[in-house]
């Protein structure tokens, strides 16, 4: 865990937009896990990186854990206390599938229209993602694969964070 919020950490503080749009062969270190090669960048690699995460059915099943957790977190509680779960899980697995060029279409508000006002704080920024990662580890999604989405996600904290 420590490793993953350093990388998270890592990606956030130097990730360019340019590294998104080349992403090089991203680091291995599950030795459960064989790289494809070549690994192909995020916009064109089909939907590889979707099946890791168990396809929309997985998302969904991973959305479930992780809003429960958000609701236990002191840090996250307050934003997601009487917000419309429902509604933040369906968008997120819209969001998520289209991040990782599934075949979806995210019907939801852009991140900078859906968190105006919020005041989210770094703080709570980081504590969902560290929620999000103990989910992902729970449904055995790959790291690299976990990498990857969260590398998708890095960029959209601006709009977020402070709004
Ligand atoms: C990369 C990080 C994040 C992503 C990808 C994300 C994504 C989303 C999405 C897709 C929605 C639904 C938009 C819609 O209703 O149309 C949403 C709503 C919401 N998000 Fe986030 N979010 C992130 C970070 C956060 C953080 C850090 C918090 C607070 C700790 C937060 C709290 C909320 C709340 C409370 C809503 C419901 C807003 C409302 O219904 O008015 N989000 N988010």
């Amino acid at each position: 865990m420590k490793i993953n919020i350093a990388l998270w950490a890592l990606t956030l503080m130097v990730l360019p937009a340019s590294a998104l749009a080349a992403p090089t062969e991203p680091a291995v270190s599950d030795p459960s896990i064989t790289p494809r090669a070549p690994t192909l960048p995020l916009a064109t690699d089909g939907t590889a990186l979707l099946e890791s995460f168990g396809g929309t059915a997985g998302l969904t099943r991973i959305m479930d854990d992780v809003m429960v957790r958000w609701l236990a977190n002191p840090r996250t509680r307050p934003f997601f206390e009487g917000s419309d779960e429902e509604r933040i899980k369906k968008q997120l697995v819209e969001q998520f599938c289209v991040v990782m060029n599934g075949p979806c279409t995210y019907s939801g508000r852009t991140m900078a229209e859906s968190h105006k006002g919020m005041k989210v704080t770094e703080g709570a920024f980081y504590a969902l993602v560290e929620e999000l990662q103990i989910s992902l580890n729970k449904a055995n999604v790959p790291f690299f694969a976990q990498n990857r989405l969260i590398a998708a996600l890095a960029p959209m904290h601006r709009d977020i964070i402070d709004k």
